[in-house]
C-alpha cells in the first residue's frame, strides 16, 4: 500500500551538513519527497510533538535536543513506507543499528541519531498533520 511518513533530520544532523545526504537516501530507495520545510522547534512545540513519551525519563532531555537547533521535517511517500523509512533509519542507538542505515552512518548516540520516522499509520497522521496543512502536501501526479 502506498503510505505518507514524516521524517524529521534531527538539529545534529542538520548541524553536520548532512540534509542532502539523508534526503539522498531516501530517494534512493524510491521514496518520494511530498513535502518539506526548515524549521527550529520551541521546547513547547518539541514537548507536544513527543507527548507520547511525557512519562520516559529520557523526555526532558529529547525535548531540549530537539529545541535545540534547526530540524527538517518531511513527509515521505511511497510503498509502505512507514515501515520503509524505519528500516532504513536503522535501530534507535545507533551502536545497534545495521550496516548501512542512516544511524549506523550519522547516528551520534541513542539521543543524537540523526532521524525520526513515524512508527505506526496513526503516529503518521498526526505527525504529518503537526507540520504541514493539506495544501502543502504536493504529489507527482
Ligand atoms: P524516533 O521516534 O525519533 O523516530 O526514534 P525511535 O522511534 O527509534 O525511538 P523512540 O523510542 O520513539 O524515542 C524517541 C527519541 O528519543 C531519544 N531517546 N533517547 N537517552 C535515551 O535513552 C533515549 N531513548 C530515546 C532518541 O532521539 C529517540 O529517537
Ligand atoms: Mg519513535
Amino acid at each position: 500500500m502506498i503510505e505518507r511518513t514524516l521524517v524529521m533530520i534531527k538539529p545534529d544532523g542538520v548541524q553536520r551538513n548532512l540534509i542532502g545526504k539523508v534526503i539522498s537516501i531516501f530517494e534512493e530507495k524510491g521514496l518520494r519527497v511530498v513535502a518539506l520545510k526548515k524549521l527550529r522547534l520551541t521546547k513547547d512545540q518539541a514537548k507536544a510533538f513527543y507527548i507520547v513519551h511525557k512519562e520516559r525519563p529520557f523526555y526532558e532531555d529529547l525535548t531540549n535536543y530537539m529545541s535545540s537547533g534547526p530540524i527538517v521535517a518531511m513527509v515521505l511517500e511511497g510503498e509502505s513506507a512507514i515501515t520503509r523509512v524505519r528500516e532504513i533509519m536503522g535501530a534507535t542507538d545507533p551502536k545497534e543499528a545495521k550496516e548501512g542505515t542512516i544511524r549506523k552512518l550519522f547516528g551520534l548516540d541513542k539521543e543524537k541519531n540523526t532521524v525520526h520516522g513515524s512508527d505506526s499509520p496513526e503516529s503518521a497522521q498526526r505527525e504529518i498533520a503537526f507540520f504541514f496543512s493539506e495544501q502543502e502536501l504536493l504529489a507527482v501526479d
